[in-house]
């Protein structure tokens, strides 16, 4: 982890109705980042709102561009959005513990809802690097939210049916893990979804990790901002044991964190 207090933004264009694709020239991050990481970005120029940096998953790394996908939700990405090519940011990463690719599995399944397709593509770049046979699930509410992924291999649903098999994209997993043999499922989205997909894994048998969000503060495990509760009834820091865990390890039970 390193902090980069000058990094110029290549490109911060819409790629969907909601969302943007956020492009950095950072050669340091480009090489030191891991699929399911995250950096710290301070949003705040000139003035000291936000005050604190705000986590996004690494999307892709291409060359020295490293990108992020996201959805503007309060001041922060509001800020964000209206950056352009002239901008620097401070940002300091990577960080976090991202997935744990186990080679030896023969099919790994990426499950993504919403924004929750941000970590999958430079996780699919990878896996295709080290000649692995996956394949994604990404549901979205409807195509105009859709985000193109760069996954050739790709199963889509859709809340509304305007894109894929109508309905919820855990509704696309039972199947594929009856299909795929020796499967890995790593999952990304909204919590109702990663609980679904956690007990779905459980009932086949098959090994799962989740990228978890939650409110974070320092980023790097000081201030405890960020915790969920672990299964053993302890608490893990979602900054540096995660964001991403074997679904096992979460309590599910535990009130949705975002
Ligand atoms: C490890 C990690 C990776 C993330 N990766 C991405 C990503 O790739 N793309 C992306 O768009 N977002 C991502 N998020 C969520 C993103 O950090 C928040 O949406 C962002 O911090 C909101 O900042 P803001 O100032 O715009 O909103 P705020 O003013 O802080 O909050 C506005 C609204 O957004 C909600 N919000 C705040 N923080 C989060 C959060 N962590 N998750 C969900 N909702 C939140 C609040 O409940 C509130 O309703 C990630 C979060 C974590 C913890
Ligand atoms: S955000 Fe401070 S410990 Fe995780």
């Amino acid at each position: 982890m390193k902090q980069y207090p000058s990094i110029q933004i290549a490109s911060n264009i819409p790629v969907s109705d909601k969302a943007h694709e956020l492009s950095l020239k950072a050669p340091g991050l480009a090489k030191s980042a891991d699929p399911g990481q995250f950096i710290h970005i301070r949003l705040s120029t000139g003035s000291d709102h936000p005050l604190l940096r705000r986590p996004f998953s690494i999307n892709d790394i291409r060359g020295d561009r490293v990108s992020v996908l996201y959805e503007v939700k309060g001041s922060g990405t509001e800020l964000l959005s209206k950056m352009t090519p002239r901008d620097t940011l401070d940002i300091i990463g990577p960080l976090g513990k991202g997935f744990d690719i186990d080679p030896g599995k023969r099919h790994h399944l990426l499950v993504a809802g919403g924004m929750g397709i941000a970590p999958m593509g430079f996780l699919g770049r990878r896996l295709k690097s080290l000649k692995l046979k996956h394949e994604l699930l990404y549901g979205c509410r409807s195509s105009s939210e859709l985000i193109p992924p760069d996954i050739k291999m790709c199963r889509l649903s859709s809340d509304d049916g305007s894109c894929g098999k109508k309905g919820l994209v855990t509704s696309l997993l039972p199947g594929r893990l009856e299909d795929c043999q020796d499967p890995v499922v790593y999952a990304c989205g909204p919590w109702p979804m990663l609980k679904a997909v956690a007990r779905i894994c459980r009932d086949k048998k098959t090994p799962c990790q989740v990228s978890l969000e939650s409110f974070m503060a320092c980023g790097v495990g000081a201030c405890q901002g960020c915790v969920v509760r672990d299964s053993d009834g302890g608490y893990l820091s979602v900054c540096d044991k995660g964001p991403v865990f074997d679904s096992r390890r979460i309590d599910w039970d535990q009130d949705c964190v975002i």
